[in-house]
C-alpha cells in the first residue's frame, strides 16, 4: 500500500507521527480538545476513512466499530492492555490487533511501589500536613504508618502478587530490596512463579488466591482484565484480607468491585487501598474520594506508565505496529497472531488492494 491512511484517535508524543509520516502515511488525529476524548460516532467516522486505526485505552473498539470498515487493515493500541478492544471479534473479522508490551514494565512496577510505600507511610497526608502549615513540633505519634520492610517489629512483611506476568514479576523483584516474603498467584503463569520460587534468595512461593489474600500485608493486582478476572476482588475476597492489609491496583479497575472496596474501607475491614485505575474510569465509585479524610486511600489517575521516556517508547512501538498493518506485514506485537491464517484476513487484504 503506497499511501495508507492512519486514524489516530488522540494526540500522542511526536515520535509516533514522525514514524507514521516517514512511512508515507496520511495521518488524521481525531482529538480536538486535550481534555476530551472521542465519542463513539467520531471513532466510527475516523475508522471508516482509514486503513489503520491507532487507538488508546479510552476508546472501546467493539465489533460494531471493527465492522464499520471492511478494508481496515489493523488496530494498533497505544497500551499494553487491550481490554478496550474486542480481540475475538477482530480475529473473526480478519483484523490484526497490536499492543505495546515490555516498555512499560519497569515504569508500572515503580508506580506500584510508590503507591505501596505512599499508602503505608501516609505520604499524601504528611505532604498535606506540611503545606497546610500544621507541622508545629515533632512527636512520637506524628503520622504513624506501617513498616514495609521488617522495621521495628523485625517481622518480614508479606507481599501478595495476583497476576504474575511481566509487571507482577517486576514488582516481585523489587520486594527483594525490602526483605519481604512474596506470595504469587497466577493460574496462567505457573511456570514463571515456579522458576522464581526455585531461587531461595527471592523468598517467593506460589499460593492459592485465598491463601494469598489471608496471609498478605500488601496485595498487589496485576492480572489482565478478562471475563475471568472481572471483579476478582469482591466482597468475599476483601473479607479474606487482614484488617491491617492494603490493596494496590495498577491493573484495570474492573478487576476490583469498587463498591465492595468502598464498603470495606468505610468499615475498616482492610487498612487501605492505593488505586491507579477505576471501575468506570474516570469516575470513582460513590464514597471513594470521601475516604480521603479517613486517610486510608491513595488515588492517582491511571499514571502507571506515565514517564516521558516510556510514553515516547509506547508511541514509537504503536506507530511501528501501525506501519506494519499498513504494509500488510506481520506486526511485531500482534496479540491475535492466528488472524494471519484466516480467510477473513486474506479477503480483507484483497478488498483493500494491500
Ligand atoms: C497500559 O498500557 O495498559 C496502561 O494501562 C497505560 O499505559
Amino acid at each position: 500500500m503506497p499511501e495508507g491512511r492512519v486514524f489516530v484517535t488522540r494526540r500522542l508524543p511526536d515520535v509516533a507521527f514522525d514514524i507514521l509520516r516517514d512511512a508515507g502515511a496520511i495521518v488524521t488525529i481525531g482529538q480536538s480538545d486535550e481534555e476530551k476524548g472521542l465519542d463513539r460516532e467520531a471513532v466510527i467516522a475516523g475508522v471508516r476513512n482509514a486503513d489503520v486505526l491507532l487507538s488508546l485505552l479510552t476508546e472501546p473498539i467493539d465489533r460494531e466499530v471493527l465492522q464499520s470498515n471492511p478494508t481496515l487493515l489493523g488496530v494498533a493500541n497505544y497500551a499494553v492492555g487491550f481490554n478496550n478492544i474486542d480481540a475475538d471479534a477482530a480475529t473473526e473479522l480478519g483484523i490484526p490487533v497490536t499492543n505495546t508490551p515490555g516498555v512499560l514494565t519497569d515504569t508500572t512496577a515503580d508506580l506500584t511501589w510508590a503507591l505501596l510505600l505512599g499508602i503505608a507511610r501516609r505520604i499524601p497526608e504528611a505532604h498535606r500536613y506540611m503545606v497546610d502549615g500544621r507541622y508545629k513540633i515533632w512527636g512520637p505519634n506524628l503520622l504513624l504508618g506501617e513498616d514495609v520492610s521488617p522495621g521495628g517489629s523485625g517481622r518480614r512483611k508479606v507481599l501478595g502478587i495476583i497476576g504474575y506476568g511481566r509487571i507482577g514479576a517486576a514488582v516481585a523483584r523489587r520486594a527483594i530490596g525490602f526483605d519481604m516474603d512474596v506470595l504469587a498467584y497466577d493460574p496462567h503463569n505457573q511456570p514463571a512463579i515456579d522458576s522464581d520460587a526455585a531461587d531461595p534468595s527471592r523468598h517467593l512461593r506460589s499460593a492459592s488466591l485465598d491463601e494469598l489474600l489471608s496471609e498478605s500485608d500488601f496485595v498487589s493486582l496485576h492480572p489482565l482484565l478478562t471475563p475471568e478476572t472481572h471483579h476478582m476482588i469482591s466482597e468475599r475476597e476483601l473479607k479474606l484480607m487482614k484488617a491491617t492489609a492494603y490493596l494496590i491496583n495498577v491493573a484495570r479497575g474492573p478487576v476490583v468491585d469498587e463498591a465492595a472496596l468502598v464498603q470495606a474501607l468505610q468499615r475498616r475491614t482492610i487498612a487501605g487501598a492505593a488505586l491507579d485505575v477505576y471501575e468506570d474510569e474516570p469516575r470513582m465509585a460513590p464514597g471513594l474520594a470521601e475516604l480521603d479524610s479517613s486517610g486510608n486511600v491513595l488515588l492517582v489517575p491511571h499514571i502507571a506508565s506515565a514517564t516521558r521516556d516510556t510514553r515516547d517508547r509506547m508511541a514509537s512501538i504503536a506507530a511501528t505496529n501501525a506501519v506494519a498493518h499498513l504494509r500488510a506485514e506481520r506486526a511485531p506485537n500482534v496479540v491475535n497472531p492466528s488472524v494471519y491464517d484466516t480467510a477473513a484476513y486474506r479477503a480483507r487484504l484483497d478488498a483493500s488492494g494491500a
